[in-house]
């Protein structure tokens, strides 16, 4: 299994069968990306809410690639009136694509208009993903959020995801004294630290971040991922 940073939200994973998930695809308009959006092929592309910066280059990317869009209904219903294909859901809801990956919508503290239309549109409710892959590894995006104790209750305890993706930047979302705490609920073997330095309004310390998680949570690794770098494990 590869991860992708594309900086600010968004990854790409591409799991030992080949297939590609990519997570808010926020590409071109994005300062920190030097990911070219054409180069990006995905089967299946993630949207946590209707923010520009996480939206991104979706349309263009799912018309270019024919990927499936998932996200909200409400989302997903914006999508399909474009003519691309999408499937909508909700929180608590699992979908399995291909039968080989399954992406259970969570719970965020967060908004999700589609801001980048000149009239806004509602997006339905703002979210994070589970994605369970083939091996049955689990890792979980949790988009744009504050903290909340679901984290540790249902998320945490429950679904125990081996690799947790988090915002730090703070204003919009979870700072970095927040998202350690969420570290520590978590207990996932790695947290990758997310949503940070890619404008000023957003500017953190990851390697604070890191020492923080390290007082939470002694067996999580803080990994650092600079744009355009990947991380592979079995
Ligand atoms: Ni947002
Ligand atoms: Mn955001």
């Amino acid at each position: 299994m590869k991860i992708e940073y594309l900086g600010h939200s968004a990854f790409q994973i591409i799991t030992e069968e080949g297939m590609k998930i990519l997570i808010d695809p926020f590409i071109s308009g994005n300062p920190v990306c030097t990911t070219p959006v054409e180069t990006l092929n995905p089967d299946v592309i993630l949207v946590t809410h209707g923010h520009v910066d996480h939206f991104g280059d979706t349309l263009e990317i799912a018309n270019n690639s024919g990927a499936t869009v998932i996200s909200t209904h409400e989302i997903a219903t914006f999508v399909q009136k474009q003519g691309l294909n999408a499937i909508g859901m909700n929180i608590g809801g699992t979908v399995n694509v291909n039968n080989l990956i399954s992406v259970q919508m969570v719970n965020a503290l967060h908004s999700s208009g589609l801001d980048f239309l000149e009239d806004m549109e509602e997006g339905g409710v703002a979210s994070g993903f589970v994605i369970t892959l083939e091996n049955g590894k689990k890792i979980y995006h949790a988009g744009d959020t504050g903290l909340f104790g679901d984290m540790k209750m249902v998320i945490g305890d429950i679904y125990q995801p081996d690799i947790s993706m988090l915002p730090i930047g703070d204003k919009f979302t979870m700072g970095i004294e927040d998202a350690a705490i969420a570290a520590g609920w978590l207990q996932s073997r790695i947290v990758i630290p997310m949503h940070y330095n890619t404008f000023e309004a957003i500017e953190q310390d990851p390697n604070l971040f890191a020492k923080y998680v390290e007082d939470e949570s002694l067996g999580t690794f803080t990994l650092i991922m600079q744009p355009g770098e990947d991380y592979e494990e079995e």
